[in-house]
């Protein structure tokens, strides 16, 4: 069996990592990675390879940045001659990213079938283009791989068929469940701890804070809200901010970059950080502001409380079970409800079934039994089963 992966930024790093390990425990699939260039910067992608240990691409599309459409149009065009040449069986994607969908409508116009890990997740909120891609790529894939159930829920409100559906775990966590040990030992680098100016350091508690939706930065007057609340917070434990490039382009057309650099606010200002340090600091902060849907299941994985300013979430599950809590676009409710979780009162949160660092080998077991068992029942010698491995 021939497996095409696609992957394109940040987050579908951390979710091909597991899955590209498992994969490789398998000597009768052959495994070809494609990245589609949406993430170039040295931080954004290679650290990740690196961190992670993912193997050299197979091929690079290099699409770079773009509009949605520019970046759209341009992995189909180049994605079509790597699919012509290489003939895959089945084509995995992960996550909600511009270049899952890319790759999901090359596929199905390829006449390929498609896995999409994590599917199912919805906001409800189209004016979220990942919210869009989620639809969009859920609608067109053979096999859905989803994390929670409330992804079912969806798929089965949008008419897919329960036997497409499987309800495997997280790949995110597989990652984290594999790598948090390296992580725990690495150090705080030196440069942050010198540029946080309350007393002891970082050595007591700190916060962490990942901001990059066009919701919460693309605005000016909503992202200067959420700068004074940060200031407002950093009064009482120091930030750290990783900045994504694009809140630190907003940040640089705002005339808001200059005066956030000295950390002595107590928001200490760094470039994105690496998957080991990033998961290093997020497990041992005392709690962590995101917009990031991916941080949401991380901190909850990890039992540290998290505040995400949204107003929705398509991970449910980090709220029901989970230490997360939405604090919406308000800057008010951000500060309340992060001194409340200085003072000790965050959710606790429990970590929620089969995120057991699992969901990887499920994956590749099921794609190995249904590609098989789909080839059959073309013939018209076998019916789809569902499964569902809470029961197993
Ligand atoms: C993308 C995903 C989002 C994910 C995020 C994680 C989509 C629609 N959004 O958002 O779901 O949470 O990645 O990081 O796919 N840029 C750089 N260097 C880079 C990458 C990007 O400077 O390495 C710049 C781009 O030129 C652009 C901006 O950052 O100006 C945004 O990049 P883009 O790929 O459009 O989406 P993200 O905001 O990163």
């Amino acid at each position: 069996m021939r497996i095409l992966t696609i992957v394109g930024a940040r987050p579908n790093f951390v979710k091909v990592a597991p899955l590209m390990e498992e994969l490789g425990h398998h000597s009768d699939i052959e495994t070809v990675l494609v990245h589609t260039g949406q993430h170039y910067d040295y931080e954004m992608s290679r650290a990740f390879f690196e961190d992670l240990e993912i193997p050299e691409p197979h091929v690079n599309l290099e699409v770079g940045s773009g509009t949605a459409v520019t970046q759209t149009a341009e992995i189909m065009l180049r994605l079509q001659r790597v699919m012509e040449e290489t003939q895959p069986d089945v084509v995995v994607v992960v996550g909600d990213v511009n270049s899952t969908l890319s790759a999901a409508l090359t596929a199905v116009k390829m006449g390929r079938p498609i896995a999409h890990v994590e599917a199912g997740l919805r906001s409800f909120d189209r004016a979220m283009p990942e919210e869009v891609n989620r639809v969009l790529t859920d609608a067109i894939s053979d096999f859905l791989f989803v994390t929670e159930p409330s992804a079912v829920d969806n798929l089965l409100r949008e008419g897919r068929p329960k036997e497409r559906i499987f309800l495997v775990g997280n790949v995110m966590i597989d990652a984290l469940r594999r790598f948090l040990p390296h992580a725990k030992r690495r150090a705080v680098p030196p440069e942050l701890c010198a540029r946080s100016k309350h007393n002891g350091g970082l050595a007591g508690s700190y916060g962490l804070v990942t901001l990059h939706r066009p919701s919460a930065v693309d605005n000016l007057g909503t992202l200067r809200a959420i700068w004074e609340a940060l200031e407002e917070i950093a009064k009482e434990v120091p930030l750290i901010f990783p900045l994504h490039p694009r809140t630190q382009n907003r940040m640089k057309e705002g005339g808001l970059c200059g005066s956030w650099q000295d950390a002595s606010n107590g928001v200490c200002l760094v470039p994105p950080m690496s998957y080991l340090q990033f998961l290093k600091l997020q497990s041992e902060a005392a709690l962590v502001i995101t917009d990031s849907g991916g941080v949401q299941e991380e901190t909850t994985a990890l039992g540290v409380p998290c505040l995400t300013v949204r107003e929705n979430t398509e991970r449910p599950i980090t709220i029901s079970e989970g230490t997360n809590l939405l604090v919406g676009l308000n800057a008010g409710r951000l500060v309340q409800e992060a001194r409340k979780i200085l003072r000790g009162e965050g959710k606790k949160g429990q970590v929620p079934t089969l995120w057991d660092g699992h969901a990887s080998a499920r994956i590749v077991r099921t794609l190995v039994d249904q590609v098989g068992i789909d080839h059959l029942s073309a013939t018209g010698r076998y019916a789809l089963p569902s499964r569902d491995w809470r029961a197993t």
